[in-house]
């Protein structure tokens, strides 16, 4: 007798899909991309000799994904005290031309994409210092750039990115604060040393396959969030169009009444990322005000230090955190509300219609 099996298939360790087991996997890699680079008695992480670099300013370039992981990574750099931003890699020929002291990093899991490797070339080739920050070794981003920090999230075969997102937002972390610590560094790094643990917890205990339910037949999915929370709003929503093909989008909370308002209704339920208790926090409390106001369905991702749940028709918890890893936790409940909502519409989850893993081509 002959046994057929299909790799693929055994490849998924009893989960449906691979995005599934991925998202699932997130506490082991997490812990992978930590492993020796935290000295949490120090209160210090260990970047090896990139700790040395001293940029005077950085640049980030990247796609897809990697481009909200950039977007969060330069908010750490500039929160620092370093003058950074983030840059789509094709809209990279805009930007101001990077100098002498100079960090470029591209944020780029395969290492292969085209846009992100003509940025980082067009960089290398004004005398910029450039650093990979990727999950695949040998890569062509990890050989040609002068730098390489592996972000350590082992493969990753669903065409949507989940896993490698939150390595790359932790590895990002790692970055800023070995190359420019500051005198808040020690509540952050004990929030990395407890984030594999809980991330497990909102895997654990989460309920976006309720909320997934309940908005099936929803126009359009809008996320808000502010500050560290906004790329976690932008990666929500693409998350949520690639995978399930339904109309979501991002907002930066603040931006919500010059425009984005006027698409709310009471079929476009409204995912606001509110962690902490702060000013940013109670800012964007005043913006899932005005969604209410319209009868859209509220669904708070939210760690309980605000009132956020008043006004909330549900509630996504995450451990409380610091801001950093609050961005992270945040996110694995998004990925849960797009999978599950992708699973129930019986989309091609691993494979979406017209997207590749690897986009190689400009
Ligand atoms: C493609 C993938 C995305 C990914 C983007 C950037 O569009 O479908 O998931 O975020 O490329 O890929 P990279 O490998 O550079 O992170």
């Amino acid at each position: 007798d002959v046994v057929e099996w299909d790799p693929e298939e055994t490849g998924k360790a009893g989960y449906d899909h691979f995005m599934q087991k991925e998202i699932n996997e997130q506490p082991r890699s997490l812990r992978q991309g930590l492993s020796e680079r935290v000295d949490e008695l120090a209160g210090e992480v260990d970047i090896g000799d990139l700790a040395y670099l001293n940029p005077r300013g950085v640049q980030l370039v990247a796609c897809g994904t990697s481009y909200h992981a950039a977007l969060y990574g330069a908010a750490l750099f500039r929160e620092a005290g370093v003058p950074a931003q983030a840059f789509l890699a094709h809209e990279y020929a805009s930007a101001p031309p990077p100098v002498g002291d100079d960090l470029v990093i591209g944020v780029t899991q395969s290492g292969e994409t085209a846009d992100t490797l003509s940025a980082l070339r067009a960089a290398r080739s004004k005398g910029a210092t450039t650093l990979a920050v990727t999950n695949v070794v040998g890569s062509t981003a990890a050989r040609e750039c002068d730098h390489v920090f592996y972000i350590k999230a082992g493969p990753e075969i669903g065409v949507a990115a989940t896993k490698t997102f939150a390595s790359q937002l932790t590895a990002l972390n790692l970055l800023a604060t070995g190359m420019v610590p500051t005198k808040d560094d020690r509540e952050s790094i004990a929030a990395l040393r407890d984030l594999p643990a809980d991330v497990q917890e909102v895997l654990d205990d989460s309920s976006a396959e309720a909320v997934a339910e309940e908005y099936l037949d929803s126009d359009a999915y809008f996320f808000l969030g502010r500050g560290l929370q906004y790329p976690v709003a932008l990666e929500g929503a693409l998350k949520m169009k690639e995978i399930t093909y339904k109309h979501a989008e991002g907002f930066a909370a603040g931006e919500l009444k010059h425009g984005p308002l006027a698409l709310v209704t009471a079929n476009t339920p409204v995912f606001a990322l509110v962690t902490g208790d702060g000013e940013q926090a109670r800012k964007t409390i005043g913006n899932v005000k005005e969604v209410e106001a319209r009868d859209a369905p509220v669904v708070a991702v939210t760690d309980g230090q605000s009132d956020v749940e008043r006004y909330a028709d549900h509630v996504l918890t995450v451990p409380e955190s610091s801001p950093r890893t609050a961005a992270v936790l945040s996110n694995v409940q998004l990925q849960l509300a797009a999978y599950h909502t992708a699973a129930k519409l019986g989309r091609s989850i691993d494979k979406p219609r017209n997207l590749a893993k690897s986009v190689t081509v400009e």
